[in-house]
């Protein structure tokens, strides 16, 4: 048990693979962390769920084992925020706090045909100026209908039997992100941060509301809805339950989704700020301050975080689907035994051979947009060997982020002169070296590389005071290593073919 004064900020991040819960004191610096997984359920081709209740189980777990690895109380931390996996949609019953059903993960692409159907209705334009959004099954508003249609009422039957639409317009089945999951479990209350309703498709970002227009069409009551608050919020969204796991009342007190609350623990808080997270997907995300720009390049126009009695920050987004999850598909196929050795096999090749290898598994997100575009290898000669696959997944990170950074600078109209990066794949320096070379930009890895984590503990103790001023957190910043490009190969020739190749993987699935 500590005795100290010192106090601390904790930071729960549900991510898609797993859940963390991290402990940060004043100088941003980790002082304790757990991590457990959780199961991915495939139950159709195209569909990935998770158990909410095993991620509200894992999150209990990893604080209480947090604390206890670092002989920390729960009374030592001053604040606690959570950051999570984005747009993944979770629908539970109010009188039992249980889920309803499996929570619907981002990847999920059971939604396309009805995304294809709001298209054909002529909904795209609206969607994207009142949500920012690029339609796409990819967000929460579809995924929210088909539980509304699909969840099974005999799972929710209390007293009588009931159509679940009917028991969600009187309040009785409640609709959340996963960040309004684990507040509601921590606290009771039912809210969410601006940033993740920026996620829904259901929310105008221009009028900070729930859009009923868009509510209507896909028959989603606002009765179920959470209320929408700053990311760091001085009213606090709610207090731990002092008869709870954690036997004292610690502030809740900030939210972010996962990119965004990366985006913050850079320390992007100036429009023109950018960093780049590699994780499952990659997400790019620029700070646009006040203003939301609307993309003629395939990006994504999202809320960047709120502080309370601030304006809305914008940011504009480009999301990559698949980054990591291509090295983890290397795993799964025995091309490689562990993610570490793809950098020795990739230098032990000076290049892919012509290969070239576009994972599109769940479609392609930015800048594309392709709910129909599949995994891709082109280019392949009785000379390929696995060294020149692994080499050419990771070149596919690399040049899906020039994808992006092209897209962003047009529609910015700057040109982009550092990076900041994180996410669990920046470990890999030939990874860093390659992104730079094929950007021809610097790459910045600051030293604590859990910025998501750690953004979500800077929105939390910058609510309750813990963290005074953004300057603060601007101190805490310091660069881990940078890497400058170098003019070692024909990258642009090499980036023309590697558009050629995304175009192969395009409007492949049929189902
Ligand atoms: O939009 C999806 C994103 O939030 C998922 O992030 O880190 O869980 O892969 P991650």
């Amino acid at each position: 048990m500590s005795t100290g004064a010192e106090t601390y900020v904790g930071a729960i991040d549900q991510g898609t693979t797993g859940t963390r819960f991290m402990v940060f004191d004043h100088a941003g610096q980790v002082v304790a962390n757990a991590y457990e997984t959780h199961e991915q359920y495939y139950p159709e081709p195209g569909w990935v769920e998770h158990d909410a209740t095993e991620i509200w189980e894992n999150t209990k777990l990893v604080i209480v084992e947090a604390l206890a690895d670092a002989e920390l109380d729960a009374t030592d931390l001053d604040a606690i925020g959570v950051t999570n996996q984005r747009e993944t949609t979770v629908l539970w019953d109010a009188h039992s706090g249980e889920p309803v059903h499996n929570a619907i993960v981002w990847q999920d692409r059971r939604t396309t045909d009805r995304i294809e159907q709001l298209e054909a209705d002529g909904w795209a334009d609206r969607i994207r100026a009142k949500t920012g959004l690029q339609p796409d099954a990819y967000f929460s508003g579809t995924k929210a209908e088909w539980l509304l249609d699909n969840a099974d009422p005999i799972k929710l039957q209390r007293t009588r039997p009931q159509d679940i639409r009917e028991r969600a317009e009187e309040g009785e089945v409640l609709f959340g992100t996963i960040d309004s999951w684990l507040v509601y479990k921590l606290t009771g209350a039912h809210v969410t941060d601006v940033t993740n309703a920026s996620r829904t498709m259901l929310y105008n970002i221009h009028e900070t509301e729930w859009d009923d227009e868009l509510l209507e069409e896909l028959r989603v009551p606002e009765a179920m809805l959470p209320e929408v608050r700053p990311s760091s919020d001085d009213e606090y969204y709610g207090f731990t339950d002092p008869e709870g796991f954690l036997d004292t009342e610690v502030p809740v007190a900030g939210a972010l989704g996962d990119q965004q609350a990366a985006l913050f623990g850079q320390t992007c808080f100036d429009a023109g700020d950018a960093k780049n997270t590699y994780g499952t997907g990659s997400f790019f995300l620029m700070n646009t301050g006040d203003e939301a720009v609307e993309s003629d390049h395939g990006l994504l126009t999202t809320i960047g975080f709120q502080r309370s009695d601030e304006p809305v920050q914008y940011a504009l987004e480009g999301s990559i689907f698949v980054t990591g999850a291509a090295i983890e598909w290397l795993e799964d196929v025995d091309l490689i035994e562990d993610p570490r050795e793809t950098a020795t096999l990739a230098r032990s090749v000076d290049s892919t051979d012509g290969v070239y290898v576009v994972p599109a598994f769940t479609g392609l997100g930015a800048p594309h947009w392709d709910q129909r575009a599949r995994g891709t290898i082109v280019g392949m000669t009785r000379g390929t060997r696995r060294e020149h696959v692994v080499r050419a997944t990771l070149e596919s990170i690399a040049y899906q982020t020039r994808d992006v950074l092209e897209a962003m600078e047009a529609d910015a109209g700057i040109e982009m002169n550092e990076l900041r990066v994180d996410g669990g794949a920046v470990k890999n320096n030939f990874l860093c070296q390659l992104q730079s070379d094929v950007i021809g930009t610097e790459i910045l890895r600051p030293q604590v590389d859990e910025t998501t984590a750690l953004g979500a503990a800077y929105a939390a103790g910058l609510a309750t005071g813990y963290w005074e001023t953004v300057d603060e957190l601007r101190e805490n910043w310091q660069v881990d290593r940078a890497f400058e490009p170098r003019d070692a190969a024909d990258w642009d020739a090499r980036y023309e073919r590697w558009g050629d190749a995304v175009e192969r993987a395009k409007d492949w699935a049929q189902e």
